[in-house]
């Protein structure tokens, strides 16, 4: 009788989870059913999403579209051992954006509908830490690392180039207000903060008279001008920022149709946060005044977006970004609290 009523509530998703007493601790605890679907998952699924999964965790998707690919084999074969009835206990180690890596415990544990039928198994990922305060405390050490350098970095850069400093400080706001419209998380939007701090880092190696010179630039000096990316992504590679914070200052001069530098990638190609990170930069540059223009006007500005949308810029990301700008946020006041004090 026990057993059906607790067959009958993993129908209904998590309340088989907390029967069995997973609901608390830092664990991920999945129940994946014969057909291999995701029949119910526990709310820490969504702490380690970006690690252990590469999709939507969510009931009725497909285990092995989701499982990180890194350790999708090793995971499949446990959980084939498990559905014939064996329990099975593994390690799996994973890499962090950050260069680290993070193991796992993983228990696999087949759920009996009477002492022959197995109608699934529950699958439990235990960090290395299991206590979930010290591992807060570690991720916010991480965070606090990841500002620091880039404080240091930036504030640096600032001595040589005032303007393009508060250039990449107005980008990096815009772009995290976007990022947070689109849905992003926590650890998307930090990449997202930093790529746009650091786009142009890459400039510490272009004269400064090329950088400020009153009239247009010579072929030559457009060409010196466009290693800025390369030259920003060799400084920042070996750091300990995550490693799309490098994609950001490399690709930021990409362009959807593949008309853009160092490499002409083009579409899918190209990830959302550089998408995003691209139009801030261009939006801010048009709204700067420089030595040999004048500062463009908001029309201007909705013109360019509006003639690019789909071709050079990202429709999703222009149609944000005309949102902003239809609210009248002004971008010159956009600072940082990182840089306020
Ligand atoms: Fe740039
Ligand atoms: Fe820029």
């Amino acid at each position: 009788m026990e057993q059906s009523k607790s067959i009958s509530k993993c129908d209904k998703g998590s309340f088989i989870i907390q029967d069995h007493g997973f609901c608390y601790g830092p664990q991920v605890v999945i129940l994946v059913g014969k057909d291999h679907k995701v029949k119910a998952v526990n709310s820490n699924v969504r702490k380690y999403n970006q690690l252990l999964f590469s999709g939507n965790v969510k009931e009725g998707a497909f285990i092995q579209d989701i499982i990180a690919r890194e350790c999708r084999d090793t995971f499949l074969e446990k959980l084939g051992k498990a559905l014939k009835g064996q329990d099975i206990h593994s390690s799996i180690r994973l890499k962090m954006e950050n260069g680290y890596q993070r193991w796992f415990d993983v228990y696999y544990k087949p759920v009996m509908l009477d002492e022959k039928t197995i109608i699934g198994v529950y699958v439990t990922f235990w960090p290395l830490y299991q206590n979930l305060q010290r591992l807060c405390e570690q991720e916010k050490y991480t965070e606090d690392s990841y500002y620091d350098l880039a404080r240091a970095i930036i504030r640096t850069y600032e001595c040589r180039d005032p303007n393009t400093a508060v250039h990449q400080k107005r980008v990096a706001a815009m772009a995290k207000i976007i990022g947070r419209r689109m849905g992003f998380d926590k650890d998307r939007l930090i990449s997202l903060y930093l790529g746009g701090l650091l786009h142009d880092i890459g400039k510490l190696k272009v004269p400064t008279d090329i950088l400020a010179k009153p009239s247009s630039l010579t072929p030559l000096e457009f060409e010196l001008i466009k290693e800025h990316p390369v030259i920003g992504y060799n400084v920042i590679k070996d750091t300990m920022l995550p490693k799309l914070v490098g994609e950001i200052v490399y690709c930021h001069h990409e362009r959807l149709d593949g008309s853009g530098y160092p490499d002409g990638v083009s579409g899918d190609n190209i990830c959302q946060e550089v998408k995003i990170v691209t139009v801030c930069d261009v939006v801010d540059a048009m709204f700067s005044f420089r030595p040999y223009r004048p500062a463009r006007t908001k029309d201007e500005v909705m013109e360019e977006l509006n003639e690019g949308r789909d071709i050079k810029y990202d429709t999703q990301v222009v149609d944000a970004m005309l949102e902003l700008l239809t609210e009248n946020v002004s971008f010159h006041d956009l600072r940082e609290t990182l840089f306020s004090s």
